[in-house]
């Protein structure tokens, strides 16, 4: 209403905060009035007053001349007799009011200064009580001052009762929006319903909805990669074994196109299998618990595995600098992680080339770094080499998934991977994938995953 704040618990005190505080200032504003024009009336009835009293009682105490009151805010009383021309009986002599003024209240100026007065006429006398107007209005602004106080106190006192009611009301939306950021495909779990203002009700039970039908198509999804995997694996095996046992009937002038054969079954077959892991990674499929793992182990493990190929293409691969990391992950995510950088790497760098390897460990991540001297990628070309089959150049084989797997696999555990040309002035690509380190237990130094 009043602001445009993005939040609404901010929007609603800032509203009803200045709303009351509006309406405070009017109330207490015509509570000053109020209580200046009832001061006033008050003080009027108290000159009508003395004078009635003065008339039967205190006449004759008043003293037949006096000096001054001394006193700023008394009341000077005048008691004029028809033989005198001067006030017979006056409480102070330097005030001398007209005595001819109507009978009742008027307003006059006795020596610059205004004087209300109260003027009662009797059958032989004329009795007149007077106060300074300033003497008034300072005793009314005082008293309807007075009458503001409790707005100075409770204008705070709103906006901070605004404000705890409206955090308390809005508790339950940041509850329930720290519960909804939380939901991803791994953790599907169903909103609390129960005790919801109903306001949410029909938010909370959408979510829920959606929860439901995002549960169920996953859970299709997963039903469907295994399915396949099984179906797709079970003839392209077979057919590798039936073209094993053909290999020895195969007459010499057909060997050739037989091995292109071959080769075609085996790049299918990697193909299915390179589609799976991605499926899986994607749709978060673990057929294995993760557990923690040493990450230059599993490197180690790769580079002993790619070794006959460097050493086929003369590519000098060695791990640098390998410190001991310890990440959550299953073993066979992490081999495809390093396992695709590391190929990728034998794969580009012309022979004779070489290939680092570096394991880190620090801030709460483990960095693997496979850095190569081959050609690495055109600059233009780095932000698509991760989109499934795309290729930088056809002349070496490949289907273009591997990087996909690599980013799907360490999205999923909350790391990252990124290509960059060698910025050392020499040719070739450094790629660098960081995980989470796995955190000690605090209380036990126990190792969680
Ligand atoms: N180390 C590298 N040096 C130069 N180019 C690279 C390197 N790594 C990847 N590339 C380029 O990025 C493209 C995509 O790589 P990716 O690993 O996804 O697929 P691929 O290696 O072609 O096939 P595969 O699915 O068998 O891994 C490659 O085709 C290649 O052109
Ligand atoms: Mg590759």
């Amino acid at each position: 209403m009043f602001v445009k704040a993005r939040s609404l618990s901010t929007q609603l005190i800032v509203s009803l905060g200045v709303l009351l505080s509006i309406f405070g200032t009017v109330q207490g504003i015509s509570s000053y009035h109020l209580a200046l024009v009832g001061v006033n009336a008050l003080l009027d009835g108290r000159l009508s007053n003395v004078a009635g009293r003065i008339r039967d009682v205190f006449e004759a105490a008043i003293p037949h001349q006096s000096a001054g009151s001394g006193n700023a805010d008394d009341i000077v009383v005048l008691v004029w007799t028809a033989q005198h021309k001067s006030p017979a009986r006056t409480t102070d002599s330097a005030v001398v009011l007209n005595r001819d003024s109507p009978t009742g209240f008027s307003d006059q100026i006795v020596n610059r200064e205004a004087w209300r007065v109260y003027t009662l006429v009797t059958y032989n006398e004329v009795i007149q009580v007077a106060q300074r107007v300033a003497v008034r209005e300072r005793m009314a602004e005082a008293s309807a001052a007075r009458a503001l106080m409790p707005i100075f106190v409770l204008i705070p006192a709103v906006w901070i009762a605004v404000y705890f009611c409206v955090r308390r009301a809005f508790g339950v939306l940041g509850r329930l929006g720290r519960r909804v950021q939380a939901i991803d495909s791994s953790n599907l779990e169903a909103l609390p319903e129960a005790g919801l203002p109903v306001e949410l009700e029909p938010f909370v039970s959408s979510i829920n909805r959606m929860i439901e039908r995002l549960n169920e198509s996953m859970r299709l999804e997963r039903d469907f990669i295994s399915d396949a995997a099984h179906e797709l694996r079970t003839p392209l095996t077979a057919l590798k074994l039936q073209a094993d046992n053909l290999q020895g009937d195969i007459a010499p002038q057909n060997r050739e196109r037989f091995q292109a054969l071959r080769h075609g079954i085996e790049r299918t077959s990697t193909l299915v299998s390179q589609l799976l892991q991605l499926a899986r990674a994607d749709a978060q499929i673990s057929t294995t618990a993760p557990s923690a793992l040493e990450v230059t182990e599993v490197v180690s493990s790769v580079v002993s595995e790619l070794l006959p190929i460097a050493t086929q293409r003369r590519i000098d691969i060695g791990g640098e600098e390998l410190m001991s990391a310890r990440v959550c992950a299953t073993e066979s995510d992490l081999r495809a992680v390093v396992k695709n950088l590391v190929g990728n790497a034998l794969r580009y760098t012309p022979e004779g080339g070489a290939v680092d390897l570096h394991v880190h460990a620090a801030e709460g991540v483990a960095r693997i770094e496979v850095t190569d001297t081959g050609p690495g990628i055109p600059e233009e070309l780095l932000p698509r080499v991760f989109d499934r089959f795309f290729r930088v150049s056809q002349s070496v084989e490949g289907s273009g998934l591997g990087l996909a797997i690599v980013r799907a696999i360490v999205v999923r555990y909350g790391g990252s991977v990124t290509l960059a040309n060698r910025k050392d002035g020499r040719s070739g690509l450094r790629a660098v994938v960081t995980l989470p380190l796995l955190r000690p237990r605090a209380e036990a130094g126990i190792q969680v995953c």
